[in-house]
């Protein structure tokens, strides 16, 4: 197969690339108090080490997200699932400072167990972090660095194999905007198939084979 290379614009990330990136809604408080949610694709785990987990946030300077987390280091990461597009869109839409997008949604708030912003009810899982450090890699962006303070679940999610547990969320992937020339859009993707391969457990691995024990 013959191979072209690709000239690179702003934000390659989504322009050149189909690279399916996960999709979460990031709530954030402001100095006043005012809730900010926003989709956030831009997130990996950055410590994968339980004894100091830790997330990774990449985030325009410009949003409110981004001046909140740099006025207060807190954040609450929440995963939606597929059947929420409309929802998780509409928080995209921009607000002037201090609006909760979530009022134009059918999302719901619950407290966070140790950070102010809220976890959506309607989402299956929830990361409260607070950071711990700030990387600028451009004049346009900013990347968090987080402590996980605490993760959450539906209850009762939890205690199913964790095949049975990936077949039961349909998560939405985001492969970014489609700006055609009238109309933009985003594109999402949908993951609902769920395949099983046999694998080879890591033994040496320092923090012991990597199996689900509650289920073997
Ligand atoms: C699915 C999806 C994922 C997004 N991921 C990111 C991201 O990772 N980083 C970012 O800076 N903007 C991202 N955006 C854009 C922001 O969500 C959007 O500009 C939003 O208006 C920012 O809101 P805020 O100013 O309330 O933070 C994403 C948008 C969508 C629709």
């Amino acid at each position: 197969m013959e191979k072209e290379s690709i000239t690179l614009h702003v934000a390659w990330h989504i322009d050149a690339l189909l690279h399916p990136f996960p999709v979460t809604i990031v709530t954030t408080v402001d100095p006043q108090g005012n809730i900010n949610a926003a989709p956030y694709s831009l997130l990996i785990p950055f410590s994968s080490s339980p004894k100091n987990p830790q997330m990774l946030l990449i985030v325009m300077k410009a949003w409110h997200t981004a001046k909140n987390i740099e006025a207060n280091g807190e954040f609450v990461i929440n995963y939606p699932k597929a059947d929420q597009l409309k929802d998780i869109t509409a928080t995209a839409r921009y607000y002037p400072a201090g609006v909760n997008e979530l009022d134009y949604t059918r999302y719901t708030t619950m407290p966070a167990r140790t950070v102010r912003p809220p976890r959506i009810v309607e989402c299956f899982q929830h990361i409260e972090c607070r950071v711990c450090e700030i990387i600028r890699p451009s004049s346009m962006q900013v990347n968090f660095i987080a402590d996980v303070l605490d993760i959450s679940v539906n209850k009762g999610s939890y205690d199913v194999p964790r095949t049975k547990r990936a077949h039961n969320v349909s998560v939405p992937v985001y492969f970014g905007p489609d700006f055609g020339l009238n109309e933009q859009y985003h594109l999402y993707g949908q993951v609902n198939e769920i395949h099983s391969e046999p694998a080879e457990l890591n033994r040496v691995n320092t923090q012991g084979p990597c199996v689900d024990k509650r289920h073997s």
